[in-house]
């Protein structure tokens, strides 16, 4: 079975603790936190205090996806506010080295170890990564903004990844519904995340549902 972690991006903030319960008691596994700083991408969302302030309100794996530049600035915040997993973009990176120290930072933080790719990026840059990681992230549209088309070739990414057998998570991001979940699955993902099409949902909980049945 896999995991599915709705994206808080696409959430109501006025009424977060209700569908947060309502998320959690549908069966949703993750809490995908899309963090964006207006530099590494076009688009601003949240920061660790969020993080910090629902930590008491669910047990949901905190999955702390960032889309920012210099992220070895803030794993520690982040860490500290109740993240289980932080994922950085390989693009975020000028050098191995650096990319590398990062990866390090975040385990010795004490959370899971993610990498992402945006769609542009050849999917054979993580390989080498991979003794590192415990999830890598195939981006399934450009990063900064929820509720953008399914990019088909994310799946020959995906099925490229798992070929390699690493025992990784293998997860996706963007523009994933109940049209196109089946394939994504077939391409050996196993961390689906969704956002607007469950936070987009007149019911919530049965969105999730109907994404794990
Ligand atoms: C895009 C984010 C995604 C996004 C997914 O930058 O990383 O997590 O919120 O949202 P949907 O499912 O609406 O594409
Ligand atoms: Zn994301």
């Amino acid at each position: 079975m896999y995991k599915l972690a709705p994206s808080l991006l696409a959430a109501n903030f006025a009424d977060l603790g209700t569908q947060l319960y309502e998320i959690e008691k549908a069966g949703a596994h993750y809490l995908h936190f899309d963090v964006m700083d207006g530099h590494f991408v076009p688009n601003i969302s949240f920061g660790a205090p969020v993080l910090k302030s629902i930590r008491p309100c669910t047990k949901l794996f905190f999955d702390v996806h960032l889309m920012i530049t210099e992220p070895e600035r803030y794993v520690g915040d982040f860490a500290k506010s109740g993240a289980d997993s932080i994922t950085v973009h390989f693009e975020a990176f000028q050098n191995d080295k650096d990319l590398l120290s990062c990866l390090n930072k975040i385990r010795d933080s004490g959370t899971k170890v993610g990498l992402a790719t945006n769609p542009d990026t050849p999917v054979e840059n993580l390989f080498k990564y991979l003794e590192y990681l415990d999830l890598a992230l195939i981006m399934s549209v450009e990063p900064g903004f929820g509720g953008q088309k399914f990019i088909p070739n994310a799946l020959k990414k995906a099925e490229a990844l798992a070929k390699q057998g690493a025992n990784i998570d293998i997860q996706m991001d963007g523009g994933i519904d109940l049209n196109n979940l089946q394939s994504v699955l077939d391409a050996g993902v196993n961390v689906v995340v969704a956002g607007s099409s469950i936070f987009g949902s007149p019911d919530i909980g049965k969105s999730v549902r109907s994404f794990l049945k």
